[in-house]
């Protein structure tokens, strides 16, 4: 996608070979008009799968899954990473190991919300090693949903995610793909 392409090169930061900063529009300060526009281009890629619910990981994918159930006119479901202490009734339950943070964290979602009627797209920020998607795949899962997809903004093409997701069978959309990062690079697959 152009404009998240663009925005990439005039404001991200390589901070290695590994971890690009988004902070000023995606993870810390959010671009409302850039979100819209993904919203839209997921909305459009994913038209036909018979979406009922959008489904993401807290905290950064919330504003583009927001903007993308909207403009498909389904709700939005929020994987909840520190289950609420009032309402923890009726949770399916899951442990997400992230290598790029070197933590551990449960990944709860309330059995009311979703079930085996369900058509989900997973809606995330970044894919990496892939660990968060698959671990919200097995929480649809055991709600006995059905995947309908995943979208991601930027995907680093050079770890395994995409591979680990699409191994499974699941069509993964996502609008940045990296090639390469470096001090100062970065550097896109050819699309
Ligand atoms: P993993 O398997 O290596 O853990 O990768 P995963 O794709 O599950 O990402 C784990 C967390 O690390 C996610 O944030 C993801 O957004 C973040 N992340 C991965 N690579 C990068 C990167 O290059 N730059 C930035 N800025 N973040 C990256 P999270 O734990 O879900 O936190 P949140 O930001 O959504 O709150």
């Amino acid at each position: 996608m152009k404009a998240l392409k663009e925005k990439i090169l005039s404001e991200g930061i390589a901070v290695n070979e590994d971890i690009l900063k988004v902070d000023g529009f995606v993870n810390h300060q959010v671009d409302p008009e850039l979100m819209k526009q993904i919203g839209e281009e997921f909305a459009a890629y994913f038209k036909d799968r018979g979406i009922t619910k959008v489904v993401t990981i807290e905290s950064s994918g919330i504003a583009p899954a927001l903007m993308t159930s909207y403009a498909l006119g389904v709700p939005m479901i929020i994987l909840k990473k520190q289950p609420s202490k009032v309402l923890n009734e009726n949770l399916f339950h899951t442990v997400v190991t992230s290598f790029t943070k070197g933590t551990s964290y449960e990944l709860t979602l309330s059995q009311k919300f979703i079930d085996e009627n369900d058509h989900v797209l997973i809606i995330d920020d970044f894919l990496a090693n892939g660990e968060a998607a698959t671990g919200a795949i097995r929480l649809l899962r055991k709600a006995h949903a059905t995947v309908a997809g995943i979208g991601i903004l930027i995907e680093k093409s050079f770890q395994p995610g995409r591979e680990k997701l699409t191994e499974q069978g699941i069509d993964v959309y996502s609008l940045a793909r990296i090639a390469k990062l470096g001090k100062d690079l970065i550097e896109f697959l050819p699309e």
